[in-house]
């Protein structure tokens, strides 16, 4: 079976192999813990086995609903943010035409609640106006505030255009099973519903309807995705393959060396927001306790042209995780020009993609060279598969690494602070005394 690897000969510069091998203790005693529920946060490991827990009649019930959308909607709106909303956009832009269009036949996927421009929900209800669309709304304690507002107004919108006997048909909802306002809104006007398991947080949700819903309406095989994912979670837990294992202990043993950014490169545009979903899934994971290393991200080439800079010859704190994928899915290769005017020739004939991996070797090399360590994790192709294998490695080096750190990584409570002073401003029921507290500082 092809899996994707890790190789991670190019940061011994910085840290030696007996560092790394140094965690392999606490990395084994971590994974046990993620596998025996003895850990941190132990309530929120449904994720550990859950591509082998999912059944095929939820996957068979989640493509039933998918084709309900794609057969009724020229466009579908999904509503989250956070977890609720980067896995599925993650996996839908990297499979997707590079333009940002959905395969033939397949709706429009649009987002919405992912932030709370004025601008930007405007703009997508112009859009939709008039036109045959669906809601996919997310969220797992239903009750935050950016998806709520975006969907009480396309709510009402699509009730205005079809009535809202119609417009319930065309709403999916994605929320706790027992919990919260979604939850009772959507019992009441009688929508269809998946289930968030309680044992799954936000952004470990991706293998569950809040991701994979909305990557089988844009037309992906979710079957695949999760066949994938389940591939690297035998392995993972099995010992069969201990990538994960030495990308937790390796970024592990950076960090206590000094190195406290690690910049997650890719040299495919299409994986832009699969950086999004990463630093989402590391930063809420790891920024505890006043601990954790930042993760960043490029898009390169474009950003060897911005921050190329700053990673050669800045401050030496950072170190490169650079997902190398072998084969693109199309082939064009460059054209001779008999007038050679911009000395392009010496190129004619090779493969726009031997270029692209020829300035990631140049790039890593010279990264290196200027005291960059740089790990691999090489794919063979961006298909639904190794994107499962790729999340579920991800997820699992995400948990190991956070015991690894010291810190619960399934939990957030730093991201309450902002909504806390958000509601007090806003004069929100309850708030009373925080509103008062808060007006006075201003
Ligand atoms: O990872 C997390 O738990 C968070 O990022 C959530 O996904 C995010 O805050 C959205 O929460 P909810 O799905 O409850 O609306």
């Amino acid at each position: 079976m092809e899996k994707i690897q890790v190789d991670i000969k190019d940061v011994l510069q910085t840290v030696s192999k007996a560092d790394i091998e140094a965690l392999r203790p606490e990395a084994d005693e971590a994974l046990a813990k993620l596998t025996d529920g003895t850990g941190l946060g132990a309530d929120f490991l449904g994720w550990v086995k859950l591509p082998t827990e999912t059944s095929e009649a939820l996957l068979n019930d989640l493509i039933a609903a998918a084709n309900n959308l794609r057969e009724h909607c020229d466009a579908v709106v999904c509503i989250g943010i956070g977890g609720s909303y980067l896995g599925a956009k993650a996996v839908i832009a990297a499979l997707g035409n590079q333009l940002g269009t959905t395969p033939a036949g397949s709706p429009e996927i649009l987002f919405a609640g992912q932030n709370i421009g004025e601008d930007y929900l405007y703009d997508l209800m112009e859009h939709l106006r008039g036109r045959r669309f669906g809601i996919i709304v997310i969220s797992k304690s239903g009750t935050t505030t950016e998806p709520a507002i975006a969907f009480r107004l396309l709510k009402s919108m699509l009730e205005q255009q079809v009535g809202r006997e119609e417009a319930a048909k065309l709403i999916v909802a994605i929320t706790d099973a027992h919990k919260g306002a979604l939850r009772s809104l959507a019992t009441t006007e009688g929508y269809k519903t998946f289930v968030i398991e309680d044992n799954v947080g936000g952004r470990f949700s991706v293998l569950t309807p809040v991701g994979l819903l909305p990557i089988a309406v844009a037309g992906y095989d979710i079957k695949a995705l999760v066949a994938g994912a389940r591939e690297m979670e035998q392995a993972t837990l099995t010992g069969a393959d201990n990538s994960a294992m030495t990308y937790a202990m390796t970024r592990n043993a950076l960090y206590r060396a000094g190195k406290k950014i690690e910049i997650l490169v890719n040299y495919n545009p299409n994986l832009h927001f699969f950086n999004e979903w990463w630093k989402q899934l590391y930063g809420e994971s790891e920024g505890k306790d006043h601990k954790g290393i930042f993760p960043a991200a490029v898009d390169n080439s474009t950003d060897l042209h911005s921050m190329g800079q700053w990673i050669q010859d800045g401050e030496r704190i950072i170190f490169e995780s650079v997902i190398s994928v072998r084969d693109q899915r199309h082939e064009v290769r460059i054209p001779t020009d008999s007038d050679n005017l911009d000395g392009l020739n010496y190129l004619a004939g090779k493969r726009v993609d031997e270029v692209n991996k020829m300035a990631e070797l140049g790039t890593r090399i010279a990264h290196v060279d200027g005291g960059v360590p740089n790990m691999r994790i090489v794919m063979p192709r961006l298909s639904e598969q190794f994107l499962g294998q790729l999340i579920y490695f991800f997820e699992a080096a995400c948990g190991i690494s956070g015991y690894l750190l010291g810190v619960n990584p399934f939990n957030q409570p730093g991201v309450e602070a902002y909504k806390s002073n958000m509601f007090a401003l806003l004069e929100k029921p309850g708030y009373e005394e925080a509103t008062k507290a808060i007006k006075s500082r201003l």
